[in-house]
């Protein structure tokens, strides 16, 4: 929900800082802060807005700070201002802090009564004044956050700055993403590895409870409840994602480069998979022993990873004949889900860090089961709780809007129907070939449907005053209507619904008006008759339809405006028919003057709550 970074060097830290927080700013956009040492002392600087609103009151030319920390804020606690803006602090105290402290009232109800006085709305503001509270008490610094963070509930990852230790920063982490980055002679701490891939490859992803103590000279790694360090080398890996991946590189926006980058990113992610992909069942540690019971798969994710795992539902139960339930995280972690010994859980997340979802595979596992996690960022949270990790190759996603992830979760999903399919004896070797060849052939396809794009950006000039959007698809395609609603919503912030095809005649069709924008996702298929009853019943209403199909010379005349994509094997249409969408939205945010890859409330990683 927000980015924190910090660094601790032998270079001017506020540039660094800047540009991390830059690279932050997809995780939370309404505020932000940046305080450093400047040799006699903390400053402290901050404000309401965006980062390039920070840099209007830094001071230039930039003093010659090098140890310093940054925060840029998706609010939780208080309104977006400078005074609720990162870095808190107090007595020589400083705090960039990402989650929620739960008990924060209580906490500062106390400290009240004790005669601290606070000037900010947030949770944030509680965890300087404690750690100053306990350096009154001449406990060391290590034991004054020790004894903060025993007391503290909910999830944060928090950096702290002191002015008695001018080149030492610390690092604790519970619950939200922490990085430590570990450079030539330089050190840094962050939300996540894109803020810091210009300056390293190299870094440690902080377990819940570990304290990092970062100086001049290294790294101290430590559990909080622990009296011995941890040793460094056996955390540390190399990520080889490289700066331009998080990078526009020419685009206009993010959202609009990883549209683009689909193709690259789904065969990146098949690719090591396709020669043979029951393969991929002994890699995850499915092995015959744990599959050959098999009945069931419990599917939970959150927005648009739900609605891959709806796709994946259709896929897994048609190709390999297995139940799959899915269920939306927040929904499951508190049912009391019903797990048993015959039931494989998966989660799908791109970030690996949302609450909802992490919470639900921590329930599954708590309740017995063995947890396999669909996820996009090596040695997240999600990735390392899992029993086993089915990585998508997508690169950094920093448009909020989910868009490559979201297909290579597809492409995912359809190498592991495949394989369960071989490995329960569903699929005979010629079909599993077949769906091979046609799995290989969707980079191609989406590569042929990204070439829609000039003639969707003149479909979204007629379509940008729309007060609504209805979308419809049936069968395998029914979850991308719900995936192009998201997308159109929460882009252009205009009203839409997705629903299955068939549902219209129970209540959607009363939303049909003249000229009501209808996309709808028409595929020749076994479904392709019934859909096109559906255009007729919204035409006959004066409905305005938008078809995606393959085969346009079928609707000519039936509907207003067509947009044609390549013949898939029906499983896969999905990922095909999703990039129309992914463009409408951008197109139709652009033309609004929407912020596509910052859009108003939203945050990439929603790891609270
Ligand atoms: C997608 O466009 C949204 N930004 C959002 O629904 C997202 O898919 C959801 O928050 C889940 O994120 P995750 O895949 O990182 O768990």
């Amino acid at each position: 929900m927000c980015g924190i970074v910090g660094y601790v060097g032998r270079r001017n830290s506020l540039p660094i800082l800047i540009d991390g927080l830059k690279r932050l700013e997809y995780r939370g956009y309404d505020s932000a802060g940046i305080a450093f040492q400047n040799g006699s002392g903390i400053e402290v600087y901050k404000t309401k807005g965006k980062i390039r609103d920070l840099q209007k009151i830094l001071p230039h030319p930039a003093p010659d700070a090098m140890v310093g920390l940054g925060h840029t804020r998706w609010a939780t606690h208080g309104v977006p201002s400078s005074r609720n803006a990162h870095p808190h602090g107090t007595n020589g105290i400083v705090v960039v802090h990402n989650g929620i402290i739960e008990n924060y009232r209580n906490l500062r109800s106390h400290l009240i009564e004790e005669g601290f006085e606070f000037y900010s709305d947030t949770d944030t503001e509680v965890i300087p004044q404690m750690i100053s509270r306990y350096l009154r008490r001449n406990l060391s610094m290590l034991d004054a956050i020790r004894e903060t963070v025993a007391q503290l509930r909910g999830t944060f990852a928090i950096g702290i700055m002191s002015e008695a230790l001018p080149n030492t920063l610390f690092s604790i982490r519970r619950g939200s993403p922490l990085v430590i980055g570990i450079g030539d002679g330089e050190y840094f701490f962050a939300s996540d590895v894109s803020a810091l891939l210009p300056y390293t490859r190299k870094f440690i992803f902080m377990e819940d409870g570990q304290i990092c103590t970062i100086g001049r000279d290294g790294i101290e790694l430590r559990y909080l409840d622990s009296p011995e360090p941890t040793p460094v080398e056996t955390q540390a890996v190399e990520i080889d994602w490289t700066p331009s991946m998080a990078e526009k590189e020419g685009y206009d926006h993010f959202m609009l480069k990883e549209i683009h980058e689909q193709p690259r990113a789904m065969m990146d992610t098949i690719r090591e998979w396709t020669d043979d992909p029951e393969k991929i069942l002994d890699e995850l540690g499915l092995s015959v022993k744990r599959t050959i019971g098999l009945n069931r798969l419990q599917v939970v994710a959150c927005g648009t990873s739900y609605h891959a795992a709806l796709v994946g539902k259709y896929m897994i139960e048609d190709i390999a004949r297995i139940s799959v339930d899915v269920e939306i995280a927040s929904e499951y972690r508190y049912k009391r889900p019903i797990i048993e010994h015959d039931t494989l859980f998966i989660s799908i997340t791109q970030s690996g860090e949302t609450a909802d979802t992490l919470a639900a595979q921590r329930e599954a596992r708590k309740r017995g089961a063995w947890t396999l996690t669909i996820c996009n960022v090596v040695g997240s949270t999600s990735s390392r709780e899992a029993d086993s990790v089915l990585y998508t190759r997508a690169g950094p996603e920093i448009g909020v809007a989910s868009t490559k992830a979201f297909t290579c979760q597809i492409g995912a999903l359809c190498l592991l129907a495949i394989a369960l399919g071989i490995r329960m004896g569903r699929l005979t070797p010629g079909e599993a070939n077949t769906l091979r060849s046609q799995l290989l052939k969707v980079p191609a396809f989406m590569e042929k449907t990204i070439r829609t794009n000039s003639a969707i950006e003149e479909l979204a000039r007629t379509l940008i005053y729309a007060k609504a959007f209805l979308y419809l698809g049936r069968g395998i395609n029914y979850p991308i209507a719900l995936e192009g609603a998201l997308k159109l919503k929460e882009i252009s912030y205009i009203p839409a619904e997705g629903y299955p095809a068939g549902e219209m005649k129970h209540g959607p069709i009363a939303l049909i008006e003249e000229g009501l924008p209808v996309v709808v996702i028409a595929p020749v298929d076994n479904l392709f008759e019934k859909t096109l009853s559906n255009i007729e019943e919204v035409k006959a209403r004066g409905g305005r339809v938008i078809a995606v199909t393959d085969e346009p010379e079928l609707l000519r005349g039936k509907v207003d405006d067509v947009i044609t994509v390549p013949s898939a094997h029906f499983s896969l249409s999905p990922i095909i028919n999703v990039i129309p969408l992914q463009l409408l939205a951008y197109h139709v945010g652009i033309l609004r003057g929407c912020d596509v890859d910052q859009p108003r409330n939203l945050a990439k990683s929603v790891t609270v709550e």
